[in-house]
């Protein structure tokens, strides 16, 4: 497993591995690797010849007052996990490579992106379509793998690729639980016992709004007034949003129908976690 940050290296090698006739995998990360990503890195590897994992902390994508500087970063780890899968490739780049001094083109997402987490954190997408855009560029992957925890991100991203003309496959892998069905997050780490407790109460207030829908509840309102309740006789709580949307344009939902996201943000104590579910009416 070869490890760089350098830009013209990382070229070369994949220039090798597709003169080779192998297929690039591409699997984006921050690092502080968990299971969820692990589940990417295996899908890519059972499905391309050769497989690259990008680890960078993308500093566009972080607003003022968020976790920027004390985001976990563990390469040495990383390192390990990912020579175990036997990956062929870690993208490592410095901050100045990928944004040197007089760095200056964005790329932006007009729809989508203001939806959802969006609402709450300006410019968090605009940072993600161009660190990914960039990305897309050195790599030239065949297919890109993320998860559907961060389902609004994975439908930019699809939109960007098509938008863009990329030519390459956006695969959604889904949701990773820990065994208390806490969804697994790089920012878990953050959480005290207590508040992992009260964390808890996410995927729960996911489950009671599926099984609201299953007995026949159509009301939104209804619903998400339901899933702040148990929410919120979490004392270290505080919901930012929950949503019921249409799973392609992400638009609120008013009445229940079809194949639809609920997808919600809580801050437990100082740390925020997202999570969401696809459901069928
Ligand atoms: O999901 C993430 O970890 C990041 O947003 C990504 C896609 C690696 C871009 O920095």
């Amino acid at each position: 497993m070869i490890v760089s940050g350098s830009i013209d290296k990382v070229r070369k090698i994949i220039k090798k591995a597709k003169q080779q006739g192998k297929t690039i995998g591409f699997v984006p990360t921050m690092g502080s690797l968990h299971c969820g990503h692990m589940s990417l890195v295996k899908r890519a590897k059972k499905e391309c010849g050769f497989v690259i994992v990008s680890i960078f902390v993308n500093p566009a994508q972080f607003g003022p007052g968020e976790d920027f500087k004390c985001y976990p970063r563990n390469l040495d780890k990383d390192e390990n996990l990912l020579r175990q899968e036997g990956i062929d490739l870690i993208f490592y780049p410095k901050d100045d490579v990928m944004y040197p001094r007089d760095y200056s083109v964005y790329v932006e997402e007009g729809q989508l992106s203001s939806k959802l987490c969006g609402q709450f954190r300006s410019g968090h997408f605009k940072g993600v379509c161009t660190v990914v855009t960039k990305l897309f560029n050195i790599i030239v992957p065949d297919s890109a793998y993320f998860g559907q925890k961060d389902y609004q991100q994975a439908v930019i991203l699809k939109r960007l690729v098509s938008d863009l003309n990329f030519s390459l496959k956006v695969r959604i892998l889904p949701i990773i639980r820990d065994k208390d069905k806490l969804a697994l997050s790089s920012r878990n780490r953050y959480l005290s016992e207590i508040e992992r407790q009260s964390a808890l109460s996410l995927y729960s207030s996911l489950l009671l709004a599926k099984s609201l829908i299953k007995k026949g509840q159509r009301d939104s309102n209804e619903i998400i007034a339901a899933m702040k309740k148990l929410i919120l006789s979490k004392k270290t709580a505080k919901i930012e949003y929950i949503k019921i949307v249409d799973i392609q344009n992400l638009n609120n939902l008013d009445k229940i129908k079809g194949k639809l996201l609920i997808a919600l943000a809580v801050y437990v104590g100082r740390t925020r976690l997202i999570d969401n579910i696809i459901v069928s009416a």
